[in-house]
């Protein structure tokens, strides 16, 4: 259990699965890697004329990137990372394929992963990026509920 990926939206469930990933990376001397996918969308609204406008340009790449890693220092803000060897990657893509992905290129041993992001039907179904994860993914994956208060 050498080395844990925790991806995260930013959302309580993801902030939950954190802490539980903490746990376990404190029983096994774990390095956690935290990821955040940016999802990266082609194109955006419709100009009057009807026409898309497309964002694949450096500037708006950039500016995407540097939002997801604010989301991702004020996520890690609100968490106790004392003690414990960790780093961050921001990847830009489809969520789930990035996880995988990054899963296997690099070995992770365990995917700790939210049960839900920020939806909020919370009872029968699994998220669709922890769904596909789980079914997609070669190492174990730990879901992990929402925190029940
Ligand atoms: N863009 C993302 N980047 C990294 N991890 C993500 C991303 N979106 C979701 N996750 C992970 O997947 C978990 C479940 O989220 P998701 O499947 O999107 O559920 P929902 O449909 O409720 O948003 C989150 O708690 C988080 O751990
Ligand atoms: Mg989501």
């Amino acid at each position: 259990m050498d080395k844990i990926l925790v991806p995260v939206d930013g959302s309580p469930t993801s902030e939950h699965a954190t802490e539980k990933a903490i746990d376990v990376a404190k029983k096994y001397n774990s390095k956690i890697t935290f990821l955040l996918v940016a999802k990266k969308p082609e194109v955006i609204g419709t100009g009057s004329g009807g026409t898309g406008t497309i964002f694949s340009s450096k500037e708006y790449i950039n500016e995407l990137k540097e939002e997801q890693e604010k989301t991702m220092k004020n996520f890690l803000k609100k968490i106790d990372m004392e003690g414990i060897e960790y780093d961050t990657k921001i990847m830009l893509g489809e969520p789930y394929e990035k996880i995988i992905e990054m899963s296997e290129n690099e070995n992770f041993d365990l995917i700790v992963i939210g049960r839900r992001g920020f939806s909020k039907i919370t009872r029968f179904f699994l998220g669709s990026v922890s769904q596909r994860v789980l079914s997609g993914a070669h190492c174990p994956v730990l879901v992990i509920p929402e925190k029940k208060d």
